[in-house]
């Protein structure tokens, strides 16, 4: 599990492997040596640790670049945040801002604890002295949870209510479908990628295989969803903010901004690498025209955003031109609408953290987009009951469903897919491309618009 590229070779050569923890004790393996010495440490002012917790400067004599990663994050400079504004002895604010404040065996103060000053390694790993006792005993080493209930001890409360506001959005609760699915042995492999936080963590972060059958017997508690940890990376500033502020950078897995050039192949529509963070998930599944089991996965957002759809193959004619979207200039894109943020002003008034996902209009005001949010509000609206209006007269049109609609919304089965004609395939296909879509056209107006009016030229061909 662990990225060996992350520890001094020597530490794995020897220490790591169980046969070799006897030759450590000649060449000196931390995992034979006794509780660690304070001795050099009294001088810099950690006089009271215990051993039970260490402190992220011991864990970084082997786990080296985690270590660097993380010294470079606000993580560590917790502690100095508080001193900044003259609350470095605040017993109400070190809890979440140091190491086991409060515990025995954890931050005091400076004088004494300052290995332990700041959010570190054992804030999320756990006490680690046992760990680096015994290096070979995998029994102490320190546990990874990928949960949002770790993050959520400190990211919680009116003035970072991330916790609270996640656990609200549809990123934290699993479908039943996909817990059924899962539970029996089946699916992972094909959903996971997007449904599931523990295929995510063990499939793309740790890039191991994962058996179908991985989550199987497990009920919905015991499986992970959307967590922080899949978005944010625990240890590292990654780079991923178009507009980092004071510092800041937010620790995503990935960009969040992407522009990709639109392309109807199924190839890009699918190929998570081409888009934002967002859509990492947010992205099509490759259903085309011709499909007839289902319709386009309500995840196609990404796309529609881009301005492109998947086709059958190279040769088919495009449906609809690419537009590129007024809304893809958003400065952080998604999260512009979906993740507006707000700072604490007042118990009133408290932090909005834009973590519930759903959109906020007051995210269309921000650089000016819009002048003031009745507008915004009022321009939404009208566009959306135009498109929904349209998208009933498309589906009055195609008349009895029976007729028309896709195996497993209740239209003819697969003998009977045959027999249904290209121009009522394509409208179908267009009329649910704009409404798994989900935003009413909110994504790329003008691109949805001409996806309605090609409907509505292939209706009027077939005289409906
Ligand atoms: C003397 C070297 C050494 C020190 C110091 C050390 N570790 Fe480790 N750590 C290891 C080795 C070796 C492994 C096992 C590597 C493997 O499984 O591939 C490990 C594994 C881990 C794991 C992964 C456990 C798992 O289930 O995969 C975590 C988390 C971890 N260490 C955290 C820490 C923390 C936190 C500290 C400081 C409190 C620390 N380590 C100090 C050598 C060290
Ligand atoms: C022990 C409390 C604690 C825990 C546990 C914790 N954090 Fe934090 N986190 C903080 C504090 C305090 C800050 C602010 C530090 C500062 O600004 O000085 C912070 C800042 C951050 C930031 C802002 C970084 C930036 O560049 O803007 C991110 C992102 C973050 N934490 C994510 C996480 C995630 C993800 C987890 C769980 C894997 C987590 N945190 C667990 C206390 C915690
Ligand atoms: C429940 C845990 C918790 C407690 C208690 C706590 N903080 Fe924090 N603090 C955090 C977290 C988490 C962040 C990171 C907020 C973010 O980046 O969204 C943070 C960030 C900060 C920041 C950076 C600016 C900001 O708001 O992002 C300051 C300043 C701060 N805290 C001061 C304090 C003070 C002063 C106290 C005590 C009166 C205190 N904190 C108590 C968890 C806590
Ligand atoms: C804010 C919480 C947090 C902090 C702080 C943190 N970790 Fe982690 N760590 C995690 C989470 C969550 C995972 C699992 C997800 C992942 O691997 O990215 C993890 C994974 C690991 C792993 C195993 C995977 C790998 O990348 O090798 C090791 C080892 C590790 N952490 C060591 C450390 C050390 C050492 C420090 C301090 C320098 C540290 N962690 C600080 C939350 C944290
Ligand atoms: C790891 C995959 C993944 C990532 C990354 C992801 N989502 Fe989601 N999202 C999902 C899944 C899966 C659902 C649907 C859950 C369900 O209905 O079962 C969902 C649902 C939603 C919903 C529906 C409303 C709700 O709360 O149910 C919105 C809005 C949303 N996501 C926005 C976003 C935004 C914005 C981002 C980027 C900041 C994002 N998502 C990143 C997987 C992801
Ligand atoms: C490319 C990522 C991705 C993959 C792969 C994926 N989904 Fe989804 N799925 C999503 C997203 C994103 C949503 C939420 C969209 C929203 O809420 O608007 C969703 C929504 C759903 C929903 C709820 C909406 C509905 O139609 O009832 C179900 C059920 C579902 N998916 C089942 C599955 C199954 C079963 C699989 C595997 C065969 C699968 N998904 C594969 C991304 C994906
Ligand atoms: C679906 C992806 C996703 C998930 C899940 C997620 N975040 Fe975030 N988070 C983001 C994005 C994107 C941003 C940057 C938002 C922006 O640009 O304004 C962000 C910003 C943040 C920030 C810095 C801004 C702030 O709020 O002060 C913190 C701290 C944070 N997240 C913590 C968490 C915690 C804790 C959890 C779990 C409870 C979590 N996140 C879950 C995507 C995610
Ligand atoms: C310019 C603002 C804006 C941007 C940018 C934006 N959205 Fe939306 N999104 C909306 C609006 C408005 C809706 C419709 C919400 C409603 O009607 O309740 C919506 C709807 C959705 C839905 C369906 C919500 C549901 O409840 O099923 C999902 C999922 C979604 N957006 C994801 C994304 C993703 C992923 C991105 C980036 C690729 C994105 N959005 C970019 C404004 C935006």
């Amino acid at each position: 599990m662990l990225k060996s590229r992350d520890l001094r070779a020597w530490v794995v050569l020897t220490c790591g492997t169980g046969l070799a923890l006897m030759l450590g004790l000649l060449i000196g393996c931390p995992g034979s040596t006794p509780p660690p010495d304070n001795a050099n440490d009294n001088a810099n002012g950690n006089s009271g640790l215990t051993g039970k917790y260490v402190g992220a400067s011991k864990c970084s004599e082997c786990h080296v670049t985690i270590h660097e990663d993380w010294t470079a994050t606000l993580h560590a400079g917790a502690l100095e945040t508080l001193e900044a504004i003259g609350q470095g002895a605040n017993a109400a604010c070190l809890g979440c801002h140091t190491v086991g404040f409060g515990e025995e065996g954890g931050f005091v103060d400076r004088a004494t604890t300052n290995g332990l000053a700041g959010v570190q390694c054992e804030n999320c790993h756990g006490p680690g002295g046992d760990h680096v006792n015994d290096i070979g005993d995998e029994s102490k080493r320190p546990t990874i949870s990928i949960s949002s209930n770790l993050c959520g001890t400190c990211h919680q409360g009116e003035h970072h209510p991330n916790f609270e506001q996640w656990e609200g959005s549809g990123h934290a609760a699993l479908n039943e479908t996909l817990v059924e699915e899962f539970a029996a042995g089946a699916a992972l492999n094909n959903c996971g990628n997007c449904h599931s936080g523990d295929f995510r963590y063990l499939a793309i972060i740790n890039e191991e295989t994962v058996a179908d059958d991985y989550l199987a017997g497990r009920t919905a508690e015991e499986m992970t969803p959307i967590t922080c940890a899949i978005c944010h990376d625990p240890h590292a500033q990654t780079g991923n903010a178009p507009l980092p502020e004071d510092g800041r950078d937010y620790q995503l897995r990935y960009p969040e901004i992407a522009n990709p050039t639109p392309s109807n192949t199924i190839e890009d529509a699918t190929n998570k690498e081409r888009f934002n963070l967002c859509g990492q998930c947010h992205h099509d599944r490759g259903r085309t025209w011709q499909t007839t089991s289902r319709p386009t996965h309500p995840s196609n957002q990404a796309n529609v955003y881009v301005g492109e759809m998947p086709l059958p193959d190279e040769d088919s004619d495009v449906l609809v031109l690419s537009r590129v979207s007024v809304h893809s200039f958003a400065a952080e894109q998604c999260a512009t609408c979906h993740m507006y943020r707000q700072d604490f002003e007042s118990e009133e008034a408290p932090a909005i953290s834009g973590h519930d996902f759903g959109v906020n209009t007051a995210g269309c005001v921000n650089s000016g987009c819009h002048p003031n949010e009745d507008q915004a509000v009022a321009v939404l609206t009208t566009l959306q009951t135009e498109i929904q209006s349209r998208l009933d007269d498309i589906r009055e049109r195609l008349g009895d469903p029976a007729e028309w609609e896709y195996v497993a919304n209740g239209g003819p089965d697969e003998e009977g897919q045959a027999l249904i004609s290209d121009e009522v395939k394509q409208i179908r296909f267009l009329y649910y491309y704009a409404l798994e879509d989900g935003s009413l056209g909110l994504h790329n107006p003008d691109y949805v618009r001409d996806m309605l009016e090609k409907a509505d030229e292939l209706l009027t061909g077939l005289g409906l």
